[in-house]
């Protein structure tokens, strides 16, 4: 069979690659890649969902996946459908619960989901008052999509203050910031939490531990993820037993019972996990509606069973009847970012911050073929080398009977690589 795959980041080299795996796939394209991506399947300069459409029907796709959110906020499911097309991810109207924190808290609240106290403002001013007036920390989020960074967590009113600034006023993610969802700052242990369905049946997939901020010991900017692992601790059965009955299935048979949307593909929940052992409370703080990147890369790597057995059984409704393999032994995922450079005109501080791009990268090849190198922000040059394009130029995937066996792994083949101003965080993994 063909499949085409949707992204052109790291997460989404790792759903090509587990589609190749795959006895039953002949071919895979992917829309629109990246040069590592290139290397594991067959890259098409797709820009438009129209185009992927048009793609997909002459070229007889069996099967398209989409990873990253914006495909699917802008319908991409609906179109295939229209079309007769089988694809995998959540509709228009199911991807809104990604695309508006401010709508998808009330639709929680109302289904009796526990989410942290929370109030939506399309006025500045009225938020203003209000995080003066709640006499305690408060996380401030743009309604819309921000690539990851539209979280403003607070410590102090002033800071609460400027971040409605940011967010309405300054407008630094322009219509996102239309309307923001202020919340109480819960503390617990973040989780984030992966579930396959099919809009009835709801079915746990595998944890991993993401590492958000670009500093060592959680220290530095927000950004979309500096490496990740996986199993991860804390998931036990008790917990998944937990997080399914009071928040994947009650949200997922709620959302089709109240609002008529049937939610089908890959749900990700971003938990704060809240109290300990039988009182625990998982609060959803956010939902996405895809992969997490970078947790796909350790996450799909233990996937023992057959990807595409997974995605027919969410397009027939059988999901229910399947029940995913998975390997028990770690992999963790190390991501190299494009870090300080000097400019003509001074410094580039590096990812989340500006970064150069075009920079020659050396050592891929030698890095050890049992670990994974999935490409996030790479290309060939028109010298044909390999540079860099983005703030996340590409990770390792080791694995390791423990933790610490894979995290020296992922360390020494990193050391193998070399770009100007490469900068990636050394306690990934680290206990
Ligand atoms: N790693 C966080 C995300 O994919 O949103």
């Amino acid at each position: 069979m063909k499949v085409l795959v949707v992204g052109t980041g790291g997460r989404d080299h790792a759903i090509a690659w587990k589609f190749t795996r795959s006895p039953r796939v002949k071919e895979v394209f992917v829309a629109h890649g990246n040069a590592g991506i290139a290397r594991t399947a067959t890259c098409v300069n797709l820009r438009t969902i129209e185009e992927m459409a048009d793609f997909a029907q002459r070229e007889r796709i069996d099967l398209t996946f989409v990873g990253p959110e914006k495909p699917l906020s802008a319908g991409i499911v609906d179109l295939f459908q229209s079309r007769g097309l089988a694809i995998i991810g959540p509709d228009s109207r199911a991807s809104r619960l990604e695309s508006s924190k401010c709508d998808t808290k009330v639709m929680l609240r109302e289904l009796g989901i526990p989410v942290p106290e929370f109030e939506n403002f399309s006025d500045p001013d009225r938020a203003r008052d209000y995080v003066r007036s709640v006499g305690y920390p408060v996380v401030v989020k743009a309604d819309g999509l921000a690539a990851g960074k539209g979280s403003l967590v607070c410590d102090t009113v002033e800071d609460a203050e400027q971040s409605v600034r940011a967010l309405m006023e300054e407008r630094i993610f322009g219509d996102a910031g239309d309307r923001v969802d202020i919340e109480k700052r819960l503390y617990g242990r973040e989780l984030s939490f992966f579930c396959f369905t099919d809009g009835t049946s709801v079915v746990p997939m595998v944890a991993a531990q993401d590492y958000k901020r670009a500093r060592e010991n959680d220290e530095g900017k927000n950004t979309g993820g500096m490496g990740s692992y996986s199993p991860h601790p804390w998931l036990t059965d008790s917990l998944v037993k937990t997080i399914m009955g009071r928040v994947a299935e009650p949200l997922i048979a709620g959302v089709r019972e109240k609002y008529g949307i049937v939610y089908r593909g890959i749900l990700y929940l971003g938990l704060m996990l809240v109290g300990e052992g039988a009182d625990i409370t998982p609060y959803v703080l956010e939902i996405n509606i895809r992969l997490g990147d970078p947790e796909a890369q350790v996450i799909l790597p233990r996937l023992r069973t057959d990807l595409v057995d997974v995605c027919e059984a969410i397009l027939a409704g059988k999901l229910g009847a399947t029940r995913p393999e998975w390997d028990p032994a770690y992999r963790l995922c190390l991501i190299a970012t494009s870090g300080p450079t000097k400019g003509k005109k001074g410094w580039y501080k590096g990812y989340p911050d500006r970064y150069k791009i075009g920079l020659p990268i050396e050592g891929v090849d030698d890095i050890d073929p049992d670990c994974l190198v999935f490409h996030s922000g790479t290309e060939i040059n028109a010298s044909g080398k390999l540079v860099t394009t983005g703030g996340r130029v590409l990770c390792i995937v080791s694995s390791g009977s423990t933790l610490q066996q894979a995290r020296e792994k992922a360390l020494t083949e990193m050391e193998k690589v070399r770009f100007e101003g490469i900068y990636y965080r050394k306690d990934i993994g680290l206990e």
